[in-house]
Parts: structure tokens; sequence; C-alpha cells
């Protein structure tokens, strides 16, 4: 029998979440956990993006840590029960970039689209109308997710041209866009497949940037711009920053 656009199921989804990195400047080494246990506003950052994950109809989340941090970010979140998902523990032993990262949970995926977040990166929007499009959708295309910012120079940022995408550069120099790329992505299967052909960058690592780019060659990168605020919570002011944020959202 054909299938119709009304019999078309949404495509099922899984959660990552990249908590791997090499230490903060947050005065959180790994061995006590690292920046995924840094709290704000009473919970570690790696509690608030597994109930965002959870609050988006993720129910199974593979969640990336290192050697050192993982004993404390396994005894504090443990099977994700307490935060409405089912975590697997995915192993990253060395540091080579958001892309490496993600690639080493393709067994996880299992031929699943993907919602990737970064720890450290809060955000107040509700995602769940997008996330549920994208599911609903499914196909073969990734999608990103943009908010202006004041340092550009600081993030990946995307270059819109007509509200077409045209190009995305990594911590661009020159200010060739004010349009940062937050660290919240979707991606179609076939993103493991695009991972073994980036080369790593001058920093020695697999950039997330670089995977979107050949998305976006091939004409396969969506984006959407973001309401609300966005944190890449780095350093010890943006901290602060997020801590009154996460306040002032629950008065
Ligand atoms: O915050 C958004 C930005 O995140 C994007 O705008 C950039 O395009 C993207 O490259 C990334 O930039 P950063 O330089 O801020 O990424 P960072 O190295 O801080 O890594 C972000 C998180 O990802 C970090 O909390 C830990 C995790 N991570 C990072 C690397 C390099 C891993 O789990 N494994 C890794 O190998």
């Amino acid at each position: 029998m054909t299938k119709t656009s009304s019999d078309k199921t949404a495509a099922s989804l899984c959660g990552v979440i990249l908590a791997a990195g090499a230490g903060s400047r947050l005065g959180y080494p790994n061995e006590i956990g690292g920046k995924p246990m840094v709290p704000v506003a009473g919970d570690p950052l790696v509690a608030h993006n597994l109930r965002r994950l959870a609050a988006a109809g993720v129910d199974e989340v593979a969640l990336v840590v290192n050697p050192v941090n993982r004993p404390v970010i396994e005894a504090f979140v443990g099977s994700g029960a307490d935060f409405g998902v089912q975590v697997t523990y995915v192993m990253q032993e060395v540091p080579l970039g958001i892309a490496h990262a993600l690639s080493l949970c393709a067994d996880f995926a299992a031929g699943r689209h993907v919602l990737l977040l970064l720890v450290d990166n809060l955000f107040s929007a509700d995602i769940g109308a997008a996330v549920a499009q994208y599911r609903e959708q499914g196909g073969d295309k990734a999608e990103i997710f943009l908010l202006p910012v004041p340092n550009p120079q600081d993030y990946g940022v995307a270059v819109l041209q007509d509200n077409r995408l045209q190009a995305l550069v990594e911590k661009p120099k020159p200010p060739v866009s004010n349009l940062a790329v937050i660290g919240l992505y979707l991606y179609p299967p076939t993103a493991f497949d695009y991972i073994p052909s980036l080369v790593p960058s001058a920093r020695g690592e697999l950039e997330i940037t670089d995977l979107n780019s050949l998305f976006l060659q091939q004409g396969l990168l969506n984006y959407q711009l973001l309401d609300g605020w966005w944190l890449d919570v780095g350093t010890p002011e943006r901290l602060a920053e997020a801590e009154q944020m996460l306040k002032n959202s629950r008065k």
C-alpha cells in the first residue's frame, strides 16, 4: 500500500549532551565534575540540560563524558530517571572537538535523528514546537538555532542574505555577523557519514561549524531565530548572568 503524508510517522529522535570538555575557568576541575557540575540557580548545568531534553519529548540521551569527570557525573545523574530520561554514558578519552564527540554516539543513535546540546549552553526559549516540527518533517536536513549577540567573535556565527543562510564562520575576527549559532543542533542520521570527512581545525578539533557547513553546501541546513536569552556559561561573569536570568524566569 502507498503511504500518504498523513500516514507519515514522526522520525525517531534521540538526545546527545556533550559534557567531556577539558575543564573550566569556573573553579570546577574535572576531578569534581568539571563544567557539567557547575551549579546555576541551584542545579548543575547537566541537570538543566537533561530536563530540557525531557521537556522537548526526548527520552533517550547519550551523555558524553571524559575519564576524569565520569565518576562524579555518573554518581549524580545515574540512570537519568530523576530527570525524565534514560541515560547512556559515552566516553570521549580526549576532547578532539564537538563533531568528534558526536561521532562517538553513532552506535547509540542507531539510525535515529539527533538533538545535540552543549552542556554549558543555557537558553530561555521553549524548543518543543521546533523539535516536534523537525521530527514531523524527518528527512535529511539539519537545523541550527541563531540569536544576536554583542560578542560574535566568541562563537560560531551565521551570515544571512535576504534571510537565506550564506555561510557559517567559527569565531570570526572581522565582524561578519552578530548572529551566534548556539549549542543546540538537530541532525539527520547522515551526519555520522559526513564526520569522517572533516579535518581538524587550527585548534586541533573536528569543528561542529565544519559539519554544519557540509550540510549548508548541499542545501540541507535550515535555521531558526530563537527568542529570549541564551548564554554560553564559560566565564564567571556569564555564570553570574545565567544565575540571574534563571532566577528572574522563575519569579
Ligand atoms: O556555545 C556555542 C558555541 O560552541 C558555538 O557557537 C561554536 O560554533 C562551537 O564551536 C562551540 O564553541 P566553543 O569553543 O565555546 O566550544 P567548547 O570547546 O567550549 O565546547 C562546548 C562544550 O562541548 C563544552 O562544554 C564541552 C563539550 N565538548 C567540547 C569539546 C571540544 C566535548 O564534550 N568534547 C570536546 O571535544
